[in-house]
């Protein structure tokens, strides 16, 4: 286990950090949002803050280190006042996200995951956040600001530079880099119906199959309706086995393929029932 770390900076986390803590059944689970906690408090997960991390959760510097240098989200060096990641992934790309990309690269006179000479912007590709129905999209301390061009972005960078307080496309006014960390490390400030959260574009699916139920031309699903997890005997959930989108029998399946089998979970499979004493996947 590593000494306790000294410092100020990490004192006044030390309460934070145990509260986390207290939300999982075994301290170790707790080492993602530990580790945004840090970023909060120092931009990026310096050393100290590995040591930290691995000094309440009782691991090793190396286990935290494995974790932190794994995930992209985890910063290694300093991040500025507002992190600005531009979508370089499939649809983005295409539809323009490498010339937004170079474009504020040559704005901002920075490369790619490099900051600002004031400390105001990072500027990072990133991959794919899931808003590919507003391709391209740009990234600004992980808020949405959707279907961008060059031009656009250039002017939303600039406004960050002045400190004017800037709205996303969805979800509440930016705080700064350090602000989302301490969210995503499970500190919510209140402001989630801030500002719009889903848009059109996404909703659009929804809508269509809802107007196709209602018609009577699609049956079965139960995107957007109300239907409870256990409708009881004779009734659908709309999923799996009660005649959703899945009618294959994991039983079946793994019995037709006799060199790879993966029976069910039975009492007496010695294999399994120890498998579940031990907490370990079914
Ligand atoms: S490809 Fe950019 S958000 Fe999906």
């Amino acid at each position: 286990m590593s000494a306790p770390v000294e410092g100020a900076a990490f004192e006044h986390l030390r309460a934070d950090a145990q509260e986390v803590i207290a939300r999982y059944p075994q301290p170790r689970s707790a080492l993602l949002p530990l580790l945004h906690l840090v970023q909060a408090e120092e931009g990026f997960v310096s050393e100290r803050g590995v040591d930290f991390c691995a000094e309440l959760l009782g691991l090793t510097a190396a286990e935290v280190q494995a974790v932190a240098t794994f995930y992209t989200m985890y910063k290694r060096r300093p991040v500025g006042r507002h992190h600005v990641g531009v979508c370089t992934n499939t649809l983005c790309a295409v539809l323009g996200g490498d010339e937004i990309l170079a474009r504020l690269q040559s704005h901002l006179g920075v490369g790619n995951d490099e900051t600002t000479e004031d400390g105001a912007i990072t500027l990072e590709h990133i991959e794919c956040n899931a808003a590919c129905d507003y391709a391209p999209v740009v990234m600004v301390d992980w808020e949405f600001f959707d279907d961008q061009t060059p031009q656009s972005a250039v002017e939303l960078v600039d406004r960050l530079r002045s400190g004017e307080e800037v709205v996303p496309t969805r979800g509440a006014p930016l705080r700064g880099f350090r602000a989302t960390e301490r969210l995503l490390a499970g500190f919510y400030d209140g402001r989630a119906d801030e500002g719009p959260s889903a848009g059109h574009a996404s909703l659009a699916g929804v809508s269509i199959h809802r107007q196709r139920q209602d018609d009577g031309r699609e049956d079965g699903g139960a995107i957007g309706r109300s239907e409870p997890a256990d409708a009881g005997p004779g009734l659908s959930t709309g999923y799996g086995r009660d005649g959703g989108p899945s009618a294959a029998d994991p039983t079946a399946t793994a019995a037709s393929d006799p060199a790879n089998r993966t029976p069910p979970a039975h009492a007496d499979d010695p294999s399994t029932s120890r498998t579940r004493a031990e907490g370990g996947a079914p």
